[in-house]
């Protein structure tokens, strides 16, 4: 019989579910005293992936730090749905991209795409610009940051904007709750606060043709989806019941009918 291993016996006791597997990445993230720390705020209820310095994302490795958000699984359907369909040499445009994670898969599966991302968190840019070329990496409130001369010209805008409403915020895992930074997590009272500005600024940005692909819950779908339709896209969602995860995808064609609303035009 093997002796146990004290770090496993250590994670097992503060409820790391896959302690064997922590252990091993823990010791591949350090040694010595720099280990004893990491596994201290481990045990602790720090996640584990900024103490790594890394998540998996996509079959990546993406950077991430303290504080900004954690690449979920689940936005992996995202990157999914991004790559179908794409046109040669595509525009695609990460907003709320936290540490750029989305951006960073398209981007490694079509190098031919031009990327940008952009968020709020000056934390989450920080990292952002190690998993993508720190000059397409901006900071600032949504679209603001954006250079003009991509207006009319995105084919891809992704966004897994903040979705959970506000009151919910109290009830997420610590790990989220406690340690991820509140910009990342709140979506105003019914969840689509931030949706609905990524929505209702989409049209000035993209080009003919182009789509918008952003993260909700099952719960909020119908409510994101109505975002996206009141802009004019043809809307569809789709649900990945593997990964937990649910996306709108509007597709603005201005051939339609509802483009002559004048209603719909974004003034200049
Ligand atoms: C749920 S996290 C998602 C991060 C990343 N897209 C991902 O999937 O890993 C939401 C991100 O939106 C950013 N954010 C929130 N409000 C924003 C705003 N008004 N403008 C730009 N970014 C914003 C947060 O800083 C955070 O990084």
């Amino acid at each position: 019989m093997t002796a146990a291993d004290p770090l496993v016996e250590r994670l097992r006791a503060a409820g790391c579910v896959f302690a064997e597997d922590e252990a091993a990445l823990l010791r591949e993230a350090a040694s010595g005293d720099a280990l004893e720390e990491i596994v201290a705020r481990r045990v602790a209820g720090e996640p584990l992936e900024p103490l790594l310095g890394w998540a998996e994302f996509a079959g990546l490795r993406v950077a991430v730090a303290p504080g900004v958000f954690v690449p979920r699984v689940r936005s992996e359907l995202l990157v999914d749905l991004a790559l179908e369909g794409l046109p040669d040499d595509p525009v695609v445009v990460e907003l709320c991209c936290g540490v750029g994670a989305i951006a960073a898969a398209v981007r490694a599966a079509r190098p031919d795409a031009e990327v940008w991302a952009a968020d709020v968190d000056p934390d989450a840019v920080a990292v952002a610009r190690r998993n993508l070329p720190p000059e397409r990496v901006l900071i600032g409130d949504l679209y603001g940051p954006l250079p003009r001369a991509l207006r009319g010209r995105v084919d891809l805008l992704v966004a897994n904007a903040p979705y959970v409403p506000s009151d919910e915020i109290a009830f997420m895992p610590a790990e989220a709750r406690d340690h991820e930074h509140r910009v990342a997590l709140d979506g105003g009272a019914d969840g689509t606060a931030v949706q609905a500005r990524v929505a209702s600024g989409c049209r000035e940005w993209l080009a003919p043709g182009g789509r918008v692909i952003i993260e909700t819950s099952e719960r909020q779908a119908s409510l994101t989806g109505s975002l996206l339709d009141e802009q004019g896209l043809a809307v569809r969602v789709e649900r990945d019941e593997e990964r937990d995860g649910t996306a709108v995808i509007g597709t603005w064609h201005p051939t339609s009918a509802r483009e002559a609303d004048p209603a719909h035009v974004t003034p200049d």
